[in-house]
């Protein structure tokens, strides 16, 4: 069975689907290996490096014609650029990649009309059977270390407490909203660094794991209800809450020189937990890293990629972090998407089996269809 790696195409991505270390692994499974040239050259990995694990290098039309594509972004999380690559596709194929099947549900209909077999990775149950292909885990995981290091860059103080000479520094006060797994590789970059941490998600259950990094659970007096649902994701919440949150979350983000906000609902966009007036109220110089932007932000303020200063505070909203780390993120990208490779194939060859929770839920469209009940959903909604 053929598969190939195609150059990522998204504006800014440096990231590749996999990385010459897996190769072998692959390959004594079954799979002839194709990489697109120049493919993993942006997160440091060059063609030699490719050919050395026994991978055939090819062009962008040759890897097109694989029995199976994979891909960091197909299309949905690659919303202009993906499109070129449509006519590429053909009836049968299998494409595995993140394609943003909740927010982009169009897109995904899109590649069933090409009649092609779509694996989207965002869809990954959150078992610890799958927790090795978990895609989303993994570019969390960098993304909350980034979203420190940025914070840490762009705030004109230091994070540790520093006793001098010249006299005392106090350590830098970090807020981390949203405890997901972004938010606490977030927390224990920032600890690390010696700022005082404190965190708040709306999940009761975050708490323990807060406070197992030494950081300090914030509790707002609010009733959050069912805050978490079957699969451990946040649910929405209403507008009433979110009210009374943003109204209570201020004082804290107003005491806070760095903000780190991870909010997430999957496929719905993202709850606004700072408004305007808790910027107001925040010190000059300080700073808000939103890594909810991409989903509309959890503050009122922050626009996709740009930088924002109001009232002396800066405010980032990057929406590619895992990029920025491109090789850490292709190697972990790539033992995940590994793992799932095995996963589809037995006996050499590929065995689609419906039963198995983590083919079931990741299967997007087969056959001309869209097959994911949540996206035929959204589909029949929109
Ligand atoms: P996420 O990226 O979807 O959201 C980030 C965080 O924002 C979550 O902790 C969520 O509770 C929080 N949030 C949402 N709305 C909020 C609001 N209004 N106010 C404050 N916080 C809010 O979440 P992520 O990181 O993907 O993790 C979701 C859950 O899945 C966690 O329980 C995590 O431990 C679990 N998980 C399980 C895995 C496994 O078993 N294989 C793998 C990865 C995550």
């Amino acid at each position: 069975m053929k598969v190939a790696v195609v150059k990522e195409t998204f504006p800014g991505e440096r990231r590749v689907a996999l990385v010459p270390a897996n190769l072998a692994k692959l390959a004594k499974a079954g799979f002839h290996v194709q990489i697109e040239k120049r493919a993993g050259e942006a997160a440091g990995f060059l063609d030699a490096a490719y050919e050395d694990k026994g991978a055939q290098l090819v062009s962008r039309e040759d890897a097109f014609a694989a029995d199976l594509v994979l891909q960091v972004r197909a299309l949905g999380a690659n919303k202009q650029a993906g499109r070129d690559d449509l006519p590429r596709l053909r009836a049968g194929q299998l494409v595995v990649g993140l394609c943003d099947p909740l927010g982009e549900p169009q897109a995904a209909a899109e590649l069933a009309a090409k009649k092609v077999t779509l694996f989207a990775l965002e869809l990954m149950p959150r078992t610890t059977r799958a927790q090795m292909m978990d895609v989303l885990s993994s570019m969390a995981t960098i993304s909350g270390y980034e979203a420190a290091l940025l914070g840490a860059i762009n705030l004109p103080k230091l994070f540790p407490m520093l006793m001098t000479a010249a006299g005392t520094l106090a350590a830098a006060k970090v807020l981390v909203i949203g405890a997901g797994v972004a938010g606490l590789k977030a927390i224990a970059t920032a600890k690390r660094l010696g700022a005082i941490v404190r965190a708040y998600d709306v999940r009761p259950a975050c708490r323990e794991q807060v406070e197992s990094l030494g950081a300090k659970f914030v509790e707002l007096p609010l009733a959050a209800g069912d805050a978490q649902d079957q699969a451990g994701y946040a649910r929405q919440q209403g507008e009433e809450f979110l009210r009374n949150q943003r109204e209570l979350l201020g004082r804290v983000v107003a005491e806070s020189d760095v903000v780190i906000t991870t909010a997430l609902v999957p496929g719905k966009p993202s709850p606004q937990l700072i408004n305007a007036k808790a910027v107001a109220a925040m010190q000059p110089g300080s700073v808000i890293i939103d890594l909810a932007a991409e989903r509309g932000g959890n503050c009122a303020l922050t626009r996709p990629d740009q930088r924002v200063v109001e009232h002396g505070v800066t405010i980032l909203g990057p929406t590619n972090l895992p990029s920025e780390a491109a090789h850490h993120a292709s190697q972990l990208f790539s033992g995940n998407v590994t793992a799932f490779l095995l996963h589809l194939i037995k006996d050499g060859k590929l065995n689609l089996n419906r039963d198995d929770a983590i083919i079931r839920e990741t299967l997007v469209a087969e056959d001309g269809q869209v097959v994911a009940d949540k996206i035929r959903g959204l589909l029949a909604n929109a």
